[in-house]
């Protein structure tokens, strides 16, 4: 199977999209979903070192889902730093960086608290790169970005000036982007540096994307023909 894969994405960013969803058909509790979510960000994690991809981000809390009822929101930042503080040993072993994107301010002090502390301690670590974006939102970011540019005086404006200044400085953009469940839109989501990513949308929810459904997304790749606004060779 692997022997077939000729192109293995660098970076692949995913929107993890329908817990609430396979929660509901299943008549579970929407938070059912998150923890059955979790399962699946193991399996992925898992794929993507086993087929060699070297970026890995996961669109774990955006901006706009402080929109959602309180109590999903709280349980949603208790999951992800109980999960982070207890698997992040694991990961370590495994040789993977974990990363964050996104904004800190308004996030729980432990949940900071523990992803400074796994990020430190995975720093150095050369295999997968795992970024989590958490309060992760595009306009923000690029907000942010020309906010920076201005107050560092800087005037020759140029897309690397703008680049550098993103949260993700240093990662590569994405090569591929995935969303489960269905819907076909970006939501706010790597905007700039999803300028020439190939797309990949499946109606599976995401507590149900493992190691298969990843590689269906990889099979796909291959057949995509990337220009980058040129012409094809
Ligand atoms: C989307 O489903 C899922 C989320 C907003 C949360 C995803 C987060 C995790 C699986 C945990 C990540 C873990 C760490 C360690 C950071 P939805 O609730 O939007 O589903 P719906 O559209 O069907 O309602």
């Amino acid at each position: 199977m692997k022997d077939k894969l000729k192109m293995v994405p660098e970076h692949i960013a995913i929107i993890m999209d329908g817990n609430g969803r396979w929660a509901k058909r299943k008549g579970l509790p929407r938070i059912a979903g998150h923890r059955e979510g979790l399962k699946a960000v193991r399996a992925v994690v898992k794929a993507a070192r086993k087929y060699g991809v070297k970026y890995l981000t996961l669109y774990s809390f955006s901006t706009e889902n402080w929109k959602r009822p309180e109590d999903e929101v709280r349980f949603l930042f208790h999951l992800m730093e109980e999960r982070l503080r207890k698997e992040g040993q694991q990961l370590h072993k495994n040789n993977v960086k974990v990363s964050f994107i996104g904004k800190k301010d308004g996030l729980p002090a432990k949940l900071v608290k523990t992803m400074g502390c796994v990020e430190r301690h995975t720093f150095k670590n050369t295999g997968l790169t795992l970024i989590f974006a958490i309060n992760y939102g595009s306009r923000q970011e690029i907000t942010d970005a020309v906010k920076r540019i201005i107050s560092s005086g800087e005037k020759d404006i140029t897309e690397d000036l703008i680049e550098k200044n993103l949260y993700t400085v240093g990662i590569p953009a994405p090569d591929l982007i995935i969303r489960t469940s269905g819907e076909k839109r970006l939501s706010n989501f790597l905007l700039w540096q999803a300028a020439y990513a190939e797309l990949y949308f499946t109606h599976t929810l995401w507590p149900d994307f493992k190691e298969d459904e990843f590689l269906k997304a990889l099979f796909d790749y291959q057949r995509r023909k990337r220009r980058f606004g040129g012409l094809s060779g």
